[in-house]
Order: structure tokens, then C-alpha cells, then sequence
């Protein structure tokens, strides 16, 4: 069975004491859990020291938010590949719409930090997806193919082969956002893999995509059955450790109870 990722972008809400015991929660939970699920939490930088010892044991990644992609330099407020790897950092979230909205982020600072990452062996978790105009101009798929090949610019096979992708509409994420169809995100989720494919010849078809934006408990197994769809990428649904265990635990009686025999 494939590894279906499942993680959290704590975004700016929990402080240390918080977010450790949310991990020691999590701890728990991953040790019940029966099936191939990939964990991962995404908590702000100064979270990162104290919880690492938390997740190492644990079948628990770590990623951090955001990163620069230099080693170091004059770059006030910034943090570099080289101090998160020192952590011991598993995964890097980087273009998230909230970065690319207020923080002027694009994708070629993001194909930077993507290279940055991979130098120091720490996986890239590189988010796209269209904004509502984009897609009321029918130009969604467009501006997804964009941002894939920019984002993915110049890496070999062997190092897309580390990469994930997770796609989030901008307009199904946050408070405002709106749940996206099912449907959509099969279609759209279809197309991302047919242009990864075509990137990446050999390994295309193996890079995971994870869809985010409004996951909630009464539409993630909607989108987890979508051929395409190999994770989920959470945020308000998750930041509450009882309201992400109801959502791992009924995953993972799902994925257990349809594990196709072997012939
Ligand atoms: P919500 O699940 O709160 O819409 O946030 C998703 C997200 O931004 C994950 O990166």
C-alpha cells in the first residue's frame, strides 16, 4: 500500500507549551495507528528545538514554515537551511498562499529554496494553487502548470523524486474559504500529476500531491479515495489534537479495512 501523508500547518497559533502538548498527543495516536500513514507537523520556528525530541522517536516528521535560501548573510528576520537542518528538520513548507499574499513570495524565491532544501537533505513541501480570479478565468490549470515548472525548475529526477507537492486552491483555505468539490480536486489533481509526468519522466508519477484548503471531518475521506490524491494537508481541522484524532483515526480504519488482498 502506498504512504498516505497526513500533517498540520500550525500557521502562527501555538506557542511552545502548546504545541508540545499537542506532539505528545500526536505521539500517542501514531502509535495506534495500523496503516501506511505518513505524519507531519509544521509548527512556527521557535517550536522546533523543544518539540524535535518529541517526533524523533516517533513516526512523526517535523517541517518548518519557511526558510531562506541562503546559508547566511545580512538577512534580518530570516533563517537559513543550514540552522534548520542543525534541528534535524524533516520537511520544509514553502510558497504557502499566506507567504505568496503577504509576504510577496513567488515561485522563482521558491525553486531557491527548493534547491537550498534538498542541499541539506531536508524534503521540499512546495504548495500551489489559484487564486478565486484565476479560476473564475478558467485559467487554473494554467497557473498550476506554471507554478509546478518554476517551483520544480532545474532539479534532476533523482532530486524531484524528494520533492511534494500540496495543492490548495486559495480560495478553499481559511475561515473565508470554500470547501472545494470533490470533483474539482480529482480533476485538478489528475492534470498536476499528467504535468509532473511530464517534468519528470521517471519519477513523475511517484511525487506525492497532497490537497489542502477547508479539510474537514465531513469531506477528507472524499478527497482521500481520489486516485491522485495521496495526502492531506490540514490546518483548522487539525490544530486541536481530539479534532485531528478523530479525523487519523477514522483514516486509519478506512485505509485498513480496504487494503486490497494480495492475489
Ligand atoms: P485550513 O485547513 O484551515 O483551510 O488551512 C489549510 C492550510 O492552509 C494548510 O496549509
Amino acid at each position: 500500500m502506498k504512504k498516505i501523508w497526513i500533517g498540520t500547518n500550525w500557521k502562527m497559533t501555538k506557542t511552545i507549551e502548546e504545541g508540545i502538548q499537542f506532539t505528545k498527543g500526536l505521539r500517542e495516536i501514531s502509535e495506534a495507528v495500523t496503516s501506511n500513514l505518513q505524519l507531519f507537523i509544521i509548527p512556527s520556528h521557535t517550536s522546533l528545538v523543544p518539540i524535535k525530541p518529541l517526533t524523533t522517536a516517533a513516526n512523526i516528521y517535523l517541517g518548518a514554515q519557511n526558510m531562506h535560501w541562503e546559508d547566511s548573510g545580512p538577512y534580518t528576520g530570516e533563517i537559513s537551511p543550514r540552522m534548520l537542518a542543525e534541528i534535524g528538520i524533516d520537511m520544509i513548507e514553502l510558497g504557502h498562499s499566506e507567504r505568496r499574499q503577504y509576504f510577496n513570495e513567488n515561485d522563482e524565491a521558491i525553486n531557491k529554496k527548493v534547491h537550498a532544501a534538498l542541499n541539506y537533505s531536508i524534503k521540499p513541501l512546495v504548495c500551489i494553487g489559484e487564486n478565486i480570479d484565476q479560476k473564475k478565468q478558467q485559467i487554473s490549470k494554467e497557473t498550476l502548470a506554471a507554478q509546478l515548472k518554476v517551483c520544480l525548475q532545474n532539479l534532476s529526477e533523482e532530486q524531484a523524486k524528494e520533492v511534494l507537492i500540496a495543492y490548495e486552491p486559495v480560495w478553499a483555505i481559511g475561515e473565508q474559504g470554500i470547501p472545494a468539490d470533490a470533483s474539482y480536486v480529482a480533476e485538478i489533481h489528475d492534470f498536476l500529476r499528467n504535468t509532473l509526468e511530464g517534468l519528470f519522466a521517471e519519477v513523475g508519477s511517484e511525487i506525492p500531491i497532497l490537497f489542502g484548503g477547508s479539510v474537514n471531518h465531513d469531506n477528507f475521506l472524499d478527497y482521500i479515495e481520489l486516485e491522485n490524491v495521496n495526502g492531506l494537508f490540514i490546518g483548522r481541522a487539525a490544530w486541536n489534537i481530539e479534532s485531528f484524532q478523530v479525523i487519523l483515526q477514522q483514516l486509519d480504519s478506512h485505509l485498513a479495512s480496504n487494503v486490497s488482498p494480495i492475489l
